[in-house]
């Protein structure tokens, strides 16, 4: 299968770390020259968009700001045989990319940057789902796991959970760092003080226990922990981390609505 790439900004080299070599080479496009270098460490070649029917790629990702996705994709219109085109692009839907690409043979996805670790939770919505969206997948779980949605309009809740939501956690994780801090000689001994308790929660995770489970398994009747918790049940931390998915996603509706 080969694979193409405009645009190879944060999520493009994410998702080409988390591919790891395969499907060598990857043909990239970008406005800035990379260094020769880095592009043999990761087998990337570049490619020139006139010559993009001679290639004859399965794939193109398109991984500019959506500003740019329409430069992009009318410099693409005038070819024959197009790829399958693969969005990245936050808040462009299907009916404008299908009318800026010329072309009904796209597929949109929501990938992280947690790609480069293959740990990327990818939502991907297509309005066709034959042997195209199945490849696409397959080449997804490469970098991760793969949400299959069931509506285009699943995406706004989509990218404020899984794309926002990371942010949110680091936001919140803030305030353990500062007080993890306090106990910490230098710098050097509260980061791995921190990386050793944020990574213990994932880790914990791993061990295929239930969340609830895993509270009860700190909490004890009427201890510190439980005295905690309730206090952050009174204080509804629940609902406040709702509003902020609904924030997001409310955002990524009205980004749509600019980029029609
Ligand atoms: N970053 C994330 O975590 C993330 C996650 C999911 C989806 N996305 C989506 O991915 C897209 C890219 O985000 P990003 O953070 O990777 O942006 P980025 O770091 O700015 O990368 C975009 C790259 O595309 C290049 N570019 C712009 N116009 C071009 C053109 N006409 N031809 C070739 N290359 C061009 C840019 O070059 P210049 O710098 O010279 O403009 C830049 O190198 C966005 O639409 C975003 O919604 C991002």
């Amino acid at each position: 299968m080969k694979l193409g790439i405009i645009g190879y900004g944060n999520i493009a080299k994410a998702m080409v770390a988390g591919l790891d070599g395969k499907f060598n080479p990857i043909y990239v496009n970008d406005r800035k020259p990379q260094s020769k270098k880095a592009y043999r460490k990761k087998s990337l070649q570049d490619f020139k968009i006139d010559d993009i029917e001679k290639i004859n790629l399965d794939f193109i990702f398109i991984c500019v700001k959506p500003k740019d996705v329409k430069g992009v994709l009318h410099s693409l219109q005038q070819f024959k045989n197009k790829p399958y085109l693969i969005s990245v692009v936050a808040g462009i839907n299907l009916t404008s990319l299908e009318n800026m690409y010329n072309s009904k043979k796209v597929i949109r996805i929501m990938p992280s940057t947690a790609a480069k670790y293959r740990k990327s939770v990818t939502g991907i919505f297509a309005k066709s789902k034959g042997r195209e969206y199945k490849l696409a997948i397959s080449v997804l779980r490469e970098f991760g796991t793969v949400c299959e949605l069931t509506s285009e309009s699943q995406f706004h809740e989509f990218t404020s959970v899984l794309g926002s939501g990371q942010a949110f956690i680091f936001e919140i994780l803030k305030n353990y760092r500062s007080k993890i801090n306090k106990f910490s000689k230098n710098s050097k001994e509260l980061n791995r003080n921190f990386y050793n308790f944020i990574s213990s929660v994932a880790d914990a995770y791993a061990d295929g226990k239930d969340l609830e489970d895993l509270i009860n398994e700190i909490r004890s009747p009427k201890g510190t922990t439980h005295a905690g918790i309730i206090s952050l049940k009174r204080d509804k931390v629940k609902n406040k981390i709702d509003k902020a998915f609904k924030a997001a996603e409310l955002r990524s509706k009205e980004i749509q609505n600019e980029y029609k």
